[in-house]
């Protein structure tokens, strides 16, 4: 099945349901070169073979230091040494890293090329493969450094799925409770019904990916260069980021997106916004099997430095999402002051309680 996605750069395709066999096939046309992550490339070696014998190949470690101008150079440096022209397809395959390095990479070679996605896990296939962000991480802030590069294409196969950590997995699922928070409450409950019904590795996967990225759609053909809507696709991200980069990238991801997010539910709770009981009912879903996986306790004080340096920080306040209800997301200017820390602080301390569960 196809699914079109408008865009400012030209409209594109995400194609999904296929199987990585015929995924596969349906790349080797067009003259291209591959950004492979290293990991991927060892484990479907066989199933990528015919692409890596028509396609020169470079493979990355799918690391946040790689994530980095020393990635996006190496990428430079192959680009130029396979002789790749203006009209040479860069080819990307693995996770967001990956995808980040390459898009980016391929956006400021010869003022930019295009560039096909291949995802390779949960995460890229439900939330970053469309969009047309790319960001790498500058002097140990996350993602300081970007662009916009909308794909030429996007192929889906979940055959990729089932070599995936645990851990990997999750960190996909953190994405995908943002997006469902973003649309709304049954979006969130039929969630919550489908993961405690089949848990994370159930047969839904396939049914997941088209209802995300439906979700995420909605907003980007809006708001494509997040002037104003696209802004709540940032929900947990301002906490989730100031966390990854507090514990040197030991929560992957999607976890820290979890935990931002819970943290933004706090503070929204805290001053009147989100009801107790709704708190309650989205930190219960995330108590077992995402919070315990923040495996570094956070300083507080260094996750609201951290704020202080945000990119949406103006005049003086950092720009928080925070929740009203399921589909009521708001952008509230927030003062950096004592009383976001402590409330920082409070949450840590709630948290980690050894049972988990809420007050
Ligand atoms: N550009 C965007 O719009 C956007 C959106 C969301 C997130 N991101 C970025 O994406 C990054 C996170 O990406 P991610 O969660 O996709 O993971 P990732 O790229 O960090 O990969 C996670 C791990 O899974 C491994 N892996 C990848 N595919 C595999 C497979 N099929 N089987 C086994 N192992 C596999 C990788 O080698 C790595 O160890 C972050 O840097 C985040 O900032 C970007
Ligand atoms: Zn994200």
């Amino acid at each position: 099945m196809r699914l079109e996605v408008q865009s400012g750069q030209g409209a594109y395709s995400v194609d999904l349901g296929d199987p990585l066999e015929d995924a596969v096939g349906s790349l080797l046309g067009a003259p291209s070169v591959i950004v492979v992550d290293e990991r991927v490339a060892e484990l479907y070696g066989i199933a990528l073979a015919p692409l890596f014998a028509i396609h020169p190949h470079i493979s990355l470690p799918a690391l946040e230091s790689e994530k980095s101008f020393e990635g996006v150079q190496r990428v430079l440096a192959f680009l130029q040494d396979t002789n790749s022209t203006k009209r040479t397809t860069l080819i990307a395959i693995g996770g967001g890293i990956i995808q980040d390095i390459a898009s980016f990479a391929a956006h400021v070679y010869y003022r930019g090329i295009p560039w096909v996605f291949l995802p390779s896990t949960l995460l890229a296939m439900t939330d970053s493969c469309i969009g047309a962000k790319c960001a790498i991480n500058f002097r140990g802030f996350k993602n300081q450094v970007g662009a916009f590069h909308a794909p030429s294409r996007v192929v889906l196969t979940t055959d990729f799925l089932p070599t995936l950590s645990d851990l990997d997995i999750l960190s996909g699922y953190g994405e995908i409770l943002k997006l469902m928070l973003t649309k709304g409450e049954e979006a969130f409950e039929s969630l919550v019904r489908v993961v405690s019904k089949q848990g994370f590795r159930g047969t839904h996967a396939g049914d997941l990916l088209l209802r995300c990225l439906k979700v995420k759609r909605g907003i980007i053909e809006q708001d494509e260069y997040e002037l104003g809507l696209r802004k709540i696709l940032n929900f947990g991200h301002t906490f989730g980021h100031a966390l990854e980069g507090a514990t040197d990238y030991a929560v992957p991801h999607g976890i820290a997106v979890a935990w931002g997010v819970d943290l933004a539910n706090y503070i929204s709770s805290n001053r009147g916004g989100l009801e107790k009981e709704c708190f309650e009912k989205v930190h219960r879903f995330l108590a077992k099997d995402f919070l315990t996986r923040v495996a570094v306790r956070p300083d507080p004080a260094d996750i609201f430095a951290r704020l202080k340096r945000d990119k949406k920080v103006r005049d003086g306040k950092v720009q928080l999402i925070l929740m009203w209800k399921p589909g009521d997301l708001r952008i509230v200017p927030t003062d950096l002051d004592q009383r976001l820390e402590d409330e920082i602080l409070s949450y840590v301390e709630f948290a980690v309680r050894p049972e988990g569960g809420p007050r």
